[in-house]
């Protein structure tokens, strides 16, 4: 290799460091209330099929009963909603308000990912977006049937199968209860017997 290769090869990623930090730098302070143009959804989302990893198989088989689906969107609707809204669409102003926006999770960008790449983005999220991890919040077996359910989001018939049945239990509502999320305020219940409260 001649010096002047070895200079230009320098010089070459020292431009590029620069440049790309220039272009970093001009994404910052600016609104999140745009549409990201169709070259950086296109380059972002190629990076993250490349990058997001697969998650280990589930230990357990998990099924995909109609009730496993329904308990995947009774969880889905109780912590997912609220951003991706109850047909996971993300249409919704306040989704639009994210930069990047909340992904449509019926979309072909999303649907590309394997079941593995989907349970890895529901437990770690996404980082510098407003996509949390859940690892700690949802157990495992959980993440799965939530998984399974954004399969069915995507399958318009069965999507509105599963949206008439969470309707008719009254669970069509972003942060609709969970079980689990009961339990605490029944055991508080519990922790006062009668006439604790005279005092
Ligand atoms: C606070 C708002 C918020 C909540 C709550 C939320 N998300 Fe997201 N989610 C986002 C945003 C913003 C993105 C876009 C991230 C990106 O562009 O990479 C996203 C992206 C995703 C993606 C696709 C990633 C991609 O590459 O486009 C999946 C899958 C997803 N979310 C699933 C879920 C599930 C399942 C839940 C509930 C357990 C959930 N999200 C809860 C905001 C949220």
């Amino acid at each position: 290799m001649s010096k002047q290769f070895i200079i230009g090869l320098i010089a070459g990623v020292v431009i590029c460091g620069v440049v790309g930090g220039l272009i970093g730098l001009s994404m910052v302070g600016k609104k999140a209330t745009v549409e990201p143009p169709d070259w950086e959804t296109y380059l972002i989302t190629k990076l993250k099929n490349l990058e997001i990893p697969e998650s280990p198989a589930p230990t357990i088989p998990i099924g995909t009963t109609d009730e496993d689906l329904l308990q995947g969107g009774e969880h889905y609707n109780h912590h997912c909603a609220v951003c991706h809204d109850l047909e996971g669409d993300a249409d919704s102003a306040f989704a639009k308000g994210f930069y990047p926006p909340v992904s449509d999770l019926t979309s072909e960008n999303v649907q590309r990912y394997s079941d593995q790449q989907l349970k890895w983005i529901v437990d770690n999220g996404i980082r510098y977006t407003g996509m949390p991890g859940w690892n700690g919040i949802i157990d495992d077996v959980t993440q799965w049937k939530i998984v399974h359910y954004m399969r069915a989001l995507a399958n318009p018939e069965k999507a509105g199968q599963l949206e008439a049945i969470l309707k008719e239990r009254g669970l069509w509502k972003a942060l609709a209860p969970v079980d689990e999320h009961h339990e605490p305020e029944e055991a508080a219940e519990h922790e006062h017997p009668e006439g604790e409260h005279h005092h």
